[in-house]
């Protein structure tokens, strides 16, 4: 009885030991979001404009559900530093401190994004677009960053698009086409070319496209 109690203990500490080991290691190189503190953050100031679960449903506000933690975490950085933008988003970045930013994108990217509905007449611009690209301007494939399905790429942080709400992805890349760019690193230049090189109408085709790419999937 004894001896199982002491090995227990001793296969405790060994655990334990692990267990410590490990999150000092992550911690050195990157914190380790907590999902369930992300989700009473998101719960108590984020959902008002993002939804509960991170599917807004007012389509100005971005679906941020099965978004990459990391690009969540990268454009968190982006408003708090300035490079990216905007006046609701700075304040709101600004309150977070890393170990936040950390856990909401736990959280969020954890969720499952809502499909949107598919608007059949634009989304055929759309979708040839978004396979093909328009070699006269220069353009590549969206697919070639954002994937077949619109799913991205975490490690290069490309992000997700599949679902997101058309109006949504009009604005982001309306502002790209009239030259705003998410800051000068190297994927803000990336994103601004792709905008420049869409006009007005290719860009609402594509958007009715992405909206719809849950729904076909
Ligand atoms: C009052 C409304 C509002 C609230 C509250 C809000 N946001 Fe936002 N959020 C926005 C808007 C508007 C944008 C789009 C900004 C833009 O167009 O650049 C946005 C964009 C974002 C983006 C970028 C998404 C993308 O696809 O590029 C992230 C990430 C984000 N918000 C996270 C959060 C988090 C986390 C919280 C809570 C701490 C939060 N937001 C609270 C309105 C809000
Ligand atoms: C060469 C790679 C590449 C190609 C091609 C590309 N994108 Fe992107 N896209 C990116 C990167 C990188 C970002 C993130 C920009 C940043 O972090 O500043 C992005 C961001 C976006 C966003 C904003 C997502 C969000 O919510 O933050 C949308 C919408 C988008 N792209 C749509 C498109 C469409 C539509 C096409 C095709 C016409 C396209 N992209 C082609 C790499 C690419």
């Amino acid at each position: 009885m004894i001896t199982s109690c002491r090995s227990r203990a001793t296969l405790l500490a060994v655990g334990l030991g692990f267990a410590v080991v490990a999150t000092s290691v992550q911690a050195a190189d990157k914190l380790v979001g907590n999902a369930d503190a992300g989700q009473a953050e998101v719960s108590s100031v984020c959902a008002a404009c993002h939804g509960a679960d991170g599917n807004s449903t007012d389509p100005q506000y971005p679906k941020l559900a099965g978004q990459h933690a990391a690009y969540i975490e990268h454009q968190l950085a982006s408003f708090q530093s300035g490079k990216r933008s905007n006046s609701i988003m700075s304040g709101m970045a600004g309150m977070l401190s890393k170990q936040d930013i950390a856990n909401v994108a736990a959280y969020l990217s954890q969720q499952k994004t809502s499909p949107g509905p598919v608007d059949t007449d634009q989304a055929a611009l759309g979708k040839s677009i978004y396979d093909n690209g328009i070699a006269a301007a220069g353009l590549p494939a969206c697919e070639s960053c954002h994937g077949p399905k619109g799913l991205g790429d975490s490690a290069k942080l490309y992000p997700r698009i599949a679902g997101q709400h058309a109006q949504y992805v009009v604005q982001v890349l309306t502002g790209w086409h009239n030259g705003q760019a998410w800051g000068d690193g190297p994927h803000a230049k990336l994103a601004l070319s792709v905008g420049q090189k869409l006009t007005v109408e290719q860009i609402h085709a594509i958007a009715a496209y992405v909206q719809g790419m849950n729904a076909v999937q």
